[in-house]
C-alpha cells in the first residue's frame, strides 16, 4: 500500500507567540542546557534531528531558535534538510536560493543567502532548491567552510537535519558540528529506532548532549515519505 505523504508545511512560532507555552519553556531548558554544558568547550553550533520522521525536529529547531534570539545572542537557523524543508515556510519566505545555491557555486557571499526572519536578532538561511545529491552537498568541504563562516557572523546556529534513520545526512552534520541534539516524541518514537540513532550518530563521532522529549499527540498517521 502507497503511503500517505502530507504536504510540507512551516511549523508553529509557539516559542515566539507565547512565551509561556509549554514549547517555549521547554526551549529555554534546552537552551540553558547548552549553556551550562559549554563552560569547557563552548558549544556555539547545533543539530537537531531524531531518529524517525514527524517527530518535530523542525518544530524545536524554529523554537530554540526564537529562544536563543529572545536571550540577545545573534542566532542563525538553517535548513539542513534539504529533502523536506520547512524554515521557509514557517518564515513565510521564498525558498528559491539558499543553503544548496551556497554551496554548490562556492564563491556566493554568506550575506546574500541569509535573511532577516522578522524576528529580532534571528536570520534563517533557508534549504534553497533540492539538488539532486543532498548527502554529497552536505559532506562537501564548501559545507564545513561555511560552517565555520557561520560561526565568525553568529553567536549561535541550530541546524534543523533529516532523521537519522532514513538517510546519512544527519550524521554528516552532526559530525561537523559543536552538539547534537535528539528529539523523541510521544507514542511515536520506537526505542529501537531511537537507540540505533544514537549508536549511529556516536559512530559518526557527533557530541550528542541531550534528547527532547517532544510531550505531543501524533495527529498524523503515516505522516511521512523522504524523496
Ligand atoms: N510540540 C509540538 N506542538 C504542536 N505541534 C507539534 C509539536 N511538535 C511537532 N508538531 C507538529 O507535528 C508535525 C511534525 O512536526 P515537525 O515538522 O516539527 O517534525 P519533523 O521531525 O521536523 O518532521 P520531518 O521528519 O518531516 O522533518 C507538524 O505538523 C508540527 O506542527
Ligand atoms: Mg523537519
Amino acid at each position: 500500500m502507497a503511503k500517505k505523504i502530507n504536504p510540507v508545511a512551516g511549523v508553529s512560532l509557539m516559542a515566539y507567540i507565547d512565551k509561556n507555552s509549554i514549547l517555549a519553556e521547554q526551549c529555554r531548558i534546552i537552551r540553558s542546557n547548552i549553556q551550562f554544558s559549554s563552560i569547557d568547550q563552548p558549544i556555539q553550533s547545533v543539530v537537531i534531528t531524531s531518529a524517525a520522521a514527524g517527530e518535530g525536529k523542525s518544530t524545536v529547531a524554529a523554537n530554540l531558535a526564537v529562544v536563543f534570539a529572545d536571550s540577545g545572542k545573534k542566532t542563525l537557523l538553517v535548513d539542513c534538510d534539504l529533502r523536506r524543508p520547512t524554515v521557509a515556510l514557517t518564515f513565510k519566505q521564498w525558498n528559491h536560493d539558499g543553503l544548496t545555491n551556497l554551496i554548490g557555486k562556492g564563491t556566493e557571499k554568506i550575506e546574500d543567502f541569509v535573511h532577516e526572519s522578522g524576528i529580532d536578532n534571528l536570520s534563517i538561511l533557508t534549504s534553497g532548491p533540492k539538488p539532486p545529491n543532498p548527502s554529497e552537498m552536505l559532506g562537501s568541504q564548501r559545507m564545513t567552510d561555511l560552517m565555520n563562516e557561520f560561526k565568525k557572523e553568529f553567536d549561535f546556529i541550530i541546524y534543523d537535519l533529516p532523521p537519522v534513520s532514513i538517510i546519512t545526512d544527519a550524521q554528516i552534520i552532526a559530525a561537523k558540528a559543536d552538539a547534537t541534539v535528539l528529539v523523541a516524541r510521544q507514542n511515536q518514537t520506537q526505542k529501537q529506532d531511537f537507540l540505533q540513532s544514537v549508536k549511529l550518530l556516536k559512530m559518526a563521532k557527533a557530541n550528542v548532549i541531550g534528547v527532547v522529549y517532544n510531550n505531543v499527540k501524533k495527529n498524523t498517521d503515516n505522516y511521512y515519505y523522504y524523496g
